[in-house]
């Protein structure tokens, strides 16, 4: 027996033109809800930030309320990010070049979709001459080791945030408020 499907969507409206649509809780929305933001790929609007000797990040979005951060990671050449934990999860995409992580067997190249849950830990290496760029999305702490697993810093929201803003103080950029959710 054949099932058939009951949704009316077969493709989305083609039409050319902005729908006003009813909504019963604008009043909720136009009070409680925020904008939402757009950063335009030059580094006027957000600057690479170096990140150690060989890797730098660009910062895209914060949101404090919810301890989430977005950014691309440059790694430049081949290295590593040191084992970290993941406390939130992460959402992230390969723009650009390779990279993998030691405890899994599978190696990220442009358009990959890497997820990674709470309580993950893992360490990131590029062995691509060429590095890699990755989008991400990711939400609650992480934290950094060194090779003896001793907790070097734990990074967070607030972390990024600073990591960004002590950079654009230093060079005399404006902070751009469009990275700043909420
Ligand atoms: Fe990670």
């Amino acid at each position: 027996m054949t099932q058939t499907s009951k949704s009316k969507l077969v493709a989305p409206s083609t039409a050319y033109k902005i729908v006003n649509l009813p909504e019963p809780y604008l009043d909720y929305i136009n009070r409680y809800g925020y904008e939402g933001t757009h950063i335009g790929p030059s580094e006027e609007e957000s600057p690479w930030v170096p990140f150690g000797d060989n890797a730098a990040i660009r910062h895209l979005a914060f949101d404090p309320r919810n301890n989430i951060f977005s950014n691309i990671l440059w790694i430049k050449s081949k290295g590593v990010i040191g084992t970290h934990k993941h406390r939130g999860t992460v959402v992230m995409v390969c723009l650009e070049g390779s990279c993998r992580y030691l405890e899994y067997d599978w190696v990220a190249t442009p358009g990959s979709f890497i997820y990674e849950p709470v309580g993950i830990s893992h360490t990131l290496v590029t062995d691509d001459p060429n590095g890699v760029k990755l989008f991400g999305w990711m939400q609650g702490p992480i934290e950094f080791y060194d090779e003896n697993a001793n907790l070097i810093e734990t990074t967070d929201v607030w972390w990024f945030i600073n990591h960004y803003e002590s950079y654009c103080k230093q060079h005399g950029i404006p902070i751009n408020k469009n990275l700043y959710l909420g």
